[in-house]
This record gives C-alpha cells, structure tokens and sequence, in this order.
C-alpha cells in the first residue's frame, strides 16, 4: 500500500463519509498522468537493527519464534516498560496506530528495534579489522550498514568532498534481489516502481550533497528501471550533464522469446565543474587508427572534399578552387582562386614548376566543393596543417586532409602538441600530449566488460573455497568507467553505497597502481544473507543479528574478504589467487597492491548512552574519516586533554589550549582540530589561536550528538 492509501484507510475508519469523498478525489487525480515521472512517496522505509539493546520507548517488531520460517509479524509496537527483574528479560508493548489499544507482554529477546523514516538514530562505527599494505597512503573503507544511515553520517564526514559515486543498485528485476521494508519486492507488486524510486530518490537526494561540483556520479541499471531512473536522476540533479553509456556486458545474449539481449546501461551525471579524460581507447571503435608504433597517438584529421548536405559545388561557389600540388614531391604548394560556377575545371592544368591542380570532386563524380575558404586554406599550408592523400584514379582527385578548427584549439591548449615538419612536403606531425587520447564514446563494446568472465569467474577466484556473489560488475568494465572521471586526479576519493562484492575499491586499487595514485575508495553495503539461503539458517533457530547469521551476510563474507584478498595476493585460505589480470596493465593477481583497508560496522547508539557520554570511540573513526582516513586514529579519549595525530587533533579538555594549538603548529600534515566545548565563545577563542591552514571544527560534550540524523526529512 502506498502512502496515500494507507492515509485514507485510516481516514475511513474514523469517518467514513470523508474517507469515502477522499478516496473519490485520489482517484480522479491519480488517472491523471503528468507528464514525466510520477509516483508516489511511498509509506516511510523502515530498518530493522537487530543489533541495538532494546530500551523503554524504542519502536519495534515481534520476532516469529526460533526456528519458524514464517513471514514476520510487520506490526510496530512501542515499549512500554522493560522488567529487568525476571529471569528471561519482559517487556510491556503497545500496538502503534490501533484503533483500539493493544498491549503484549514479550520476551526482551525476541524484539527488533525499528528505525523508520524521520526517527532519529546515532550511528556509529565499530572497526572490525584492517589490512596494510599501502605506507603512508589513505585507507580505503568499507562500511557494513544500510546505506542511507551511512549517507546520512557521511554528510559530516564527506560533504561535498567527493570526486566520484559509482553505484549499481538492486535493479527491481521482481527476483529476490532487493528489499523494501523487509519484504523483497516481487514482480506482482502493484507499487514496485514507484517503492524503488522512493528508495533510490532519498539515496540520491543525500549523495548529491556529498559531491564535489567537479565530481560525477555514475549509475548502472538494466532495462528494468532505466527509463524511470533515467527521469529521476533529471529530475534530482538540476545543473549535472547527464549520458546514458550502453555497455555489452553479455555478448552471448538473453533472448526469453524476444529479441537477444546484451547490454546494460550507465548514467554518467557529470556535475557542473566536471571534465572527463580521454584514455587511449574510446571503447568502441578498434583502437587501431591513431596509435602507432612509435607509441605516440594522432588524432584524424577531417577530410577537406565536403560530404553531407550543402556538399555540391554551387552550394559554395568560392569553395571550389583548384588545390596546388607537386606531384613527385607531394608537397602542397598552394590554392586558389576559385573559378566562377559559370566556367568548367580543366583537369589537365599544369603550371610552369610542373604542378599540378586537384578539383573537388565527389565519389559519383559529380563536382563538390572543399570544406574551407581560400584564404584559410592557404593559411593552414603554411602551418603545416593539410595533408596529401593518394591519388583516386576515378575521381582523378587526391584525397586531401586538414587539422579541423577543434584540433587546432586543442594545440593552443597543449593537448596536442607539433613534434616536427616533414622536410619534404612540410607537413606538421600532431600528437596528443602525454597517452591520454581518445574521447569515451557512449557505447561500449568490450570483451573485458563481459560480468561472467570478469564479474563472477574472478570474483570467485578471490574469494576461493566455492564462495560466490550474484552478478558482480566485470572489474575492468569498473575500471574503465571510473578511468574517464579519475584519471587526472590522484588524490580522488570514489564512493560506491551499494558496493555488493567490492569491484570498486577493487577498481580504484588498480587505478592506483597504473599512474601510483593515492585514491581511496569507501565501500558501504549490507550484510543481507541471500535469499535463498536465509530458510536453511531461520531453519536452525538463527536469526538476523546472531553471529552465525551475520557471519553468512554479504559485507562480512563477500566483500570484506574480497578487498583484503585483492591487497593481499591471498584467497581467505592464504593460497595464493591463480592467474594474471588482464587488460591495462597484466601482471599475476597473486602480486596484491600495495593499498591499505579498514574494515567497519555501523552502530546504533540508544539516546541514553549518548546523554552520558559513552560514546566517543563509535565516533573516533568519523573523525579520522572526515580528515582524510591517513594515519593514526585518536581511539580514545586523550588522558592528556589533547592529542595529536598525523592528520587531524582533539582537544577535550580547554584549559590545555595552549599546549594543544603549539602541537597543532608543529604538525604539517594537519587538516583538522576537534575541539570538544559545549561553550561557543570558547571554541571561538580556541579556533583563533589555531594555524591558517587547520579547519577548526566545534563537537558537542554528548559526542553522539554530533551525527544525530533523522531518516528523511
Ligand atoms: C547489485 S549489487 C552490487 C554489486 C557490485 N557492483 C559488485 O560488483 O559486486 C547491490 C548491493 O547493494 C546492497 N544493498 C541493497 N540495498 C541496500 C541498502 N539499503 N543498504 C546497503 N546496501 C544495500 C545489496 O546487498 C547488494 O549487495
């Protein structure tokens, strides 16, 4: 049920008559169809956090027994009183939004707290391992949670300090591939688009903020949901240039009856201030034209025979003029003037020096016309920049080419720089400036983007010992994408909120290792156990949340393990990965990268551990991810009063003021001070006496309440 209806049931139940008229009116305007995308903001998500201690006042669910594979019991209750006395912990429940009251007592065990939509939560981040390989370079994370209660933290860790998102959501193919509260949504749900665009609009409302004005956010999806995905990104993203790629990830083809599918899709929304980097293959065409065996790339130059519409020589008269050449020497001499559309070309011309003319003439041998002036003609002779083809016997005409006016542009830019002049016929050798070449093109067609080969058959060469992720991302297909937006940025930080298996960290690590980049990557997914393995674990009494559950969950045994088998060269086993990557840069996977990773899990504080102030290692690594996610983490509070590490400090106690900000000078690598004050006049003087080049940034004494966030607003 959507929002609405649900409303008028409600509505109905109370008075029947205005439900009634209510009901009539939703109708007539439900059948009107705007133009673009409407759907309908559907009955608030809800999250189950079966991890957070149960408290008087939480919302919550009635757990189905151990061992019963029953759907859940939906209904919110909110808890009354706990009884802390009796052996098996008891708690009162209300039934919230009944018509009449209900109450239940039930075991404290067999609860679930229940976050829904506008309710306030104080995530936090627990570690739960790290791998380092990497030095002094940043940490990549990856966050066990739901991924709009990570958003929602990262809008104070990241605001607006992200280069690129690259996700692929659920694609709401009707298989069990995608939840919403709680239940998959399945291809008889009458409200399943309208559920998923919900879903993704708050999602991408809150990323949104976390981009740079330079930064793209890349969205992959199938032909499920591209056309309202496509009108839904429009709609969220007001001033971002937006393409939609085709990539042949399948080139075997689904047919299911129809036509043979190959293709997925990417949404490429450039934010205002982006550009993109051409590489040296535009992942289409066969990259054999331009680069040579002299390593260097060329561009195509445009042909000067006009083609297309307004290609006849009485469309531009002056344009017909006949173009110098000596024929031994292939050197262009000049053009000129051109001959009045009253009079016939003599193809037999020779001057006195033995040249000889070349008319514009077209491939059925009709007259054409070039595609310049006189004048800028001969300008470009000069500079080198028309080159002779061969002779077409047919048209009795030379092929002739020219640096078109967008190339020369790219000279002045130094994107294409003029190695030398031939000596004999003067024509300059232009080539791109440094590898980086050809422009991306909108289709891609690559056996390296292919998922099974390069998604599910290299994944599971990672993750060893039969452990398999449902359709992974081709990693190079990744790599590719993400090379266009990050190529020229070292230090970018790229962000993935339905990581799944880890392709992107695993993608950026590569990056990395092509150009010795320093980019991180933050990887957040869930820990959802997959379907069809969820009866057998309800089945032997486990639930969500117990260990043995969680332990079979995506984060913990399929990303996790993916990234640090990647770093490490090593399967979970510690056997070393069979076999050499591929593509851009080949070399055994048993090499690992020199990367460093952190493994978190988000936390759920309850509101009373947050007023007592229990709580400032669930915040420590915020802090430390907010200043770059280098170097030591400040875990505890500092006996000292203050500390500081390699990228940021912590002052809790400010009668050590001056002790703190001398250190903070003496620190080069330092970005930001954390000042612990509930006094704005103190945390005033404090940022004061601190160095230009350090952010000052105020934190509440109840430290939780700092990253206090409603779901929604
Ligand atoms: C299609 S997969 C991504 C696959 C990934 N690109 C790869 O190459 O492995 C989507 C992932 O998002 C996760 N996911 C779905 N809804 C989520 C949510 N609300 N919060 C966090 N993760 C979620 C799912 O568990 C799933 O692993």
């Amino acid at each position: 049920m959507s929002r609405l209806t649900d409303l008028i049931a409600r509505a109905k139940a109370r008075d029947s008559a205005l439900g009634d008229e209510l009901e009539r009116e939703f109708k007539a305007l439900a059948s009107r169809r705007a133009f673009g995308l409407n759907f309908e903001r559907h009955r608030p998500e809800s999250v189950e956090l079966p991890g957070r201690p149960v408290r008087r006042g939480d919302k919550v669910r009635i757990l189905p027994p151990r061992g019963s594979v029953q759907r859940a019991d939906q209904r919110l209750w909110r808890v009354k009183r706990i009884d802390s006395k009796s052996k098996a912990r008891m708690a009162l429940v209300e039934l919230i939004d009944a018509e009449a009251p209900e109450t239940v007592d039930v075991a404290v065990a067999d609860l679930v707290v229940v976050a829904e939509f506008r309710d306030y939560i104080y995530p936090g981040l627990v570690s739960t391992g790290r791998v380092e390989r990497g030095g002094d370079k940043p940490f990549h994370t990856v966050i066990n949670g739901e991924n709009f209660h990570v958003l929602e933290a990262l809008t104070y860790t990241h605001r607006g300090k992200i280069d690129a998102i690259y996700i692929d959501p659920p694609y709401n193919s009707g298989a069990s591939d995608w939840k919403y509260n709680n239940n998959y949504v399945g291809e008889e749900d009458l409200y399943r688009h309208s559920k998923w665009l919900a879903f993704m609009e708050r999602r991408l409302l809150t990323a949104k903020q976390l981009l740079k004005p330079s930064g793209t956010l890349i969205v992959t999806i199938d032909e499920h949901e591209v056309r309202r995905l496509g009108l839904l990104l429009e709609q969220i993203l007001e001033g971002f240039t937006i393409q939609q790629v085709t990539i042949v990830i399948n080139p075997k083809g689904v047919t299911q009856g129809y036509l043979s599918r190959v293709e997925e899709y990417a949404f490429f929304c450039f934010g205002p201030d982006s550009k993109i980097f051409a590489g040296d293959d535009d992942l289409l065409t066969t990259k054999d034209s331009t680069t040579s065996d002299d390593g260097y790339s060329r561009p195509r130059w445009k042909g000067l025979l006009r083609s297309g519409d307004e290609a006849e020589r009485k469309d531009r008269e002056q344009m017909f003029y006949p173009v110098w050449i000596n024929p031994k020497t292939k050197r262009i001499v000049k053009a000129g003037p051109y001959l009045p559309l009253e009079q016939e070309p003599d193809f037999s011309l020779k001057d006195a020096d033995g040249n000889v003319a070349v008319w514009p003439v077209r491939k059925d041998l009709t007259l054409g016309r070039w595609g310049l002036g006189v004048d800028t003609f001969n300008d470009l002779v000069e500079k080198g920049f028309v080159a002779l083809g061969s002779f077409d016997k047919k048209r009795r005409s030379w092929g002739l080419s020219y640096l078109s006016e967008q190339l020369r542009k790219e000279i002045d830019d130094g994107t294409l720089v003029v190695l030398g002049k031939d000596p004999v016929t003067g024509v300059a050798d232009v080539v791109y400036e440094g590898a980086a070449t050809r422009k991306v093109r909108t289709v891609w067609h690559r056996t390296s983007h292919d998922a099974g080969a390069y998604g599910t058959d290299l994944v599971g060469k990672f993750l060893g010992n039969g452990r398999a992720f449902p359709f992974p991302k081709s990693l190079y297909a990744v790599e590719d994408a993400l090379r266009v937006i990050v190529r020229g940025k070292p230090d970018a930080v790229v962000l993935d909120f339905f990581s799944g298996s880890g392709t992107t960290a695993h993608a950026v690590m590569r990056l990395n290792r092509q150009d010795g980049g320093r980019r991180q990557s933050i990887c957040v997914t869930n820990n959802e156990v997959r379907a069809s393995e969820q009866t057998a674990l309800r089945e032997a009494g486990l639930r969500p949340g117990d260990p043995d559950w969680e332990k079979s969950g995506i984060c913990d045994y399929i990303t996790k393990p993916r990234i640090a088998a990647a770093i490490t060269g090593k399967t979970p086993e510690g056997k070393n990965i069979e076999g050499d990557y591929r593509f851009t840069n080949e070399f055994p996977m048993a090499e690992g990268f020199e990367e460093n990773a952190e493994f978190f899990t988000m936390t759920y504080e309850a509101p009373v551990a947050v007023r007592h102030n229990l709580a400032f290692q669930r915040i420590a690594p915020l802090l430390w991810m907010r200043a770059g996610s280098e170097g030591r983490r400040i875990d505890d509070l500092p006996a000292a009063g203050w500390d500081v590490a390699d990228t940021y400090g912590l002052l809790v106690d400010l009668d050590r003021a001056a002790a703190f900000c001398d250190a903070t000078a003496a620190q080069p690598t330092l970005r930001i001070a954390y000042v612990v004050t509930d006094d704005d006049r103190r945390f005033q003087a404090v940022a004061r006496a601190l160095p230009d080049s350090v952010e000052p940034v105020r934190l509440y004494e109840s430290y939780l309440s700092n990253f206090r966030f409603s779901m929604g607003r």
